[in-house]
């Protein structure tokens, strides 16, 4: 598989899911540590409160970041670490962890690439109407210009928001993430349209403020529709099925993306939800619509889809997928069909800000053989080489995760890493797939240079003639 050259090569975490020391130097509370509290929510009681306490290990998680050679580094930020009570005073403590963070990543040349709200909602924010709260937006907007001031001399790539999808579908629709809430179409609808305000304007804050020349994006959550044959009417039948909305529900493809890319929502959205829509103020939309530089995607599985004889879309189930620990089916072709729909829709170029699979690992003499994953990578991979190889610009590709961590409502049940984490004893085991993304990286980097070695000799043999 080839890569452009200055592809970037990456892995992704989550400030909730890996710091634990919640509370710790004057942090505040999250929606999450609420939740945790709440007895039934998260498999086996587990909660983040320590995690992998990556808070305390940064500096050995960067090297073995180092270890595998990656270039960049996707972290998110605890908005109530900064801000404890979400807005208002400021706990410099916290900053000065993430501060240090950049510098450690900096000096062994990984690139920081932030994501400024990855679902730790602060928990004080919550109780003053989180997402519904109209001001949530400028919460988010004054929270992303602190960040910005302090890190922004040595940080240029952002992400706003990660997973909409989840945090407020997930989250406010089916109860299953924190907040933990079942609310009706309205609220949820509402909850959505202040978070996409939130990320208009952070993007316009980071824009406007950022001391480096800032590259920003968001990520979303993607399921990806796959045609059952490469007959025009099956990809165009996954094309619509991969944009429509069917279900009153804000888990689909389009119902954030439009708004922040195209400035509208959806018109299937817009009249299915109907009288549930929220009121939508002179100027939100504009809002809403920064100019992004790249779609930032994340990808684990797709559906099936092929067309019917009214040009129109089904699914189909198909029985024989392997699936992950997660029980999600592994369909490399995600990797290729997401890619070029998304770079259709919305002609930007691609970046996959997460994928991997949880899988059953142990440790065995030390070491941990994850042969799934590394044959899942490989096939994903092999998927995203031939979308680029078929036009669709992607700039780069973060594994999630570089470390095991706390799965959400999964609780530490689920082993996404490629670095093994001992909860008991906190250390670290590279995993058989790093091993395998240490060379591939290696690989792709020699490539490169022998390429451009190429590309130079040819110039000087054209200039000598
Ligand atoms: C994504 C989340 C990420 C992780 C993976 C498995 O939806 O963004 O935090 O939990 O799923």
């Amino acid at each position: 598989m080839k890569f452009p050259e200055d592809f970037i090569w990456g892995a992704a975490t989550s400030s909730y899911q890996i710091e634990g020391a919640a509370y710790r130097d004057g942090g505040g509370r999250s929606v999450w540590d609420m939740l945790g509290r709440q007895a039934g929510r998260i498999a086996n009681g587990d909660t983040g409160e320590i995690a992998c306490d990556h808070y305390h290990h940064y500096k050995k998680d960067i090297d073995l970041m180092a270890e595998v050679g990656l270039q960049a580094y996707r972290f998110s930020i605890s908005w109530p670490r900064v801000l404890p009570d979400g807005a208002g005073k400021v706990n410099q403590q916290g900053l000065d962890f993430y501060s240090r963070l950049v510098d450690t990543l900096l000096e062994k040349n990984i690139t920081p690439w932030i994501t400024l709200f990855h679902w730790d909602f602060p928990y004080e924010l919550y109780c003053r109407g989180g997402w519904l709260n109209r001001d949530s937006a400028d919460w988010f907007a004054d929270y992303t210009q602190l960040v910005v001031d302090r890190l922004s001399d040595r940080v240029s790539h952002w992400i706003t928001l990660n997973e909409p999808q989840c945090f407020i579908g997930l989250g406010h629709q089916d109860g299953i993430h924190a907040p933990g809430m079942k609310m009706g179409v309205s609220e949820v609808l509402l909850a959505g349209h202040n978070a996409l305000r939130a990320h208009g304007k952070s993007v316009e804050v980071i824009r406007a403020q950022a001391k480096a020349a800032p590259f920003v994006g968001a990520s979303q959550a993607s399921i990806i529709s796959i045609p059952v044959s490469d007959q025009p009417h099956d990809i165009e039948a996954a094309r619509q099925h991969m944009f429509s909305i069917r279900k009153k529900h804000v888990f689909n493809n389009a119902w954030f993306s439009d708004p922040m890319i195209l400035g509208r929502y959806p018109d299937e959205g817009v009249e299915l939800f109907a009288a549930d829509m929220p009121e939508i103020f002179a100027g939100d939309l504009e809002c809403i619509n920064q100019k992004l530089d790249y779609f930032g995607t994340n990808i684990y599985s797709g559906i099936h889809v092929r067309a019917t004889a009214d040009n129109g879309f089904a699914v189909v189930v198909k029985k024989d997928l392997a699936e992950t620990a997660m029980g999600w089916p592994v369909t490399p072709e995600a990797l290729y069909w997401g890619p070029g729909f998304f770079h259709q829709r919305y002609q930007m170029p691609v970046v996959i800000t997460e994928s991997g699979m949880a899988n059953d690992d142990r440790v065995n003499n030390g070491m941990v053989h994850d042969r799934e994953r590394i044959e899942f990578l490989d096939k994903y991979l092999g998927e995203y080489a031939r979308a680029i190889e078929d036009g669709v610009p992607a700039l780069g590709y973060f594994l999630w995760s570089l470390l095991d961590n706390f799965e959400w409502a999964e609780g530490y049940s689920k082993r996404f890493g490629i670095v093994y984490v001992d909860y008991e004893t906190q250390q670290r085991v590279l995993k058989d797939s790093a091993g395998w993304y240490k060379n591939l990286i290696a690989r792709h980097i020699s490539e490169s240079s022998q390429d451009a070695e190429t590309a130079t000799d040819k110039n000087h043999t054209v200039e000598c003639v």
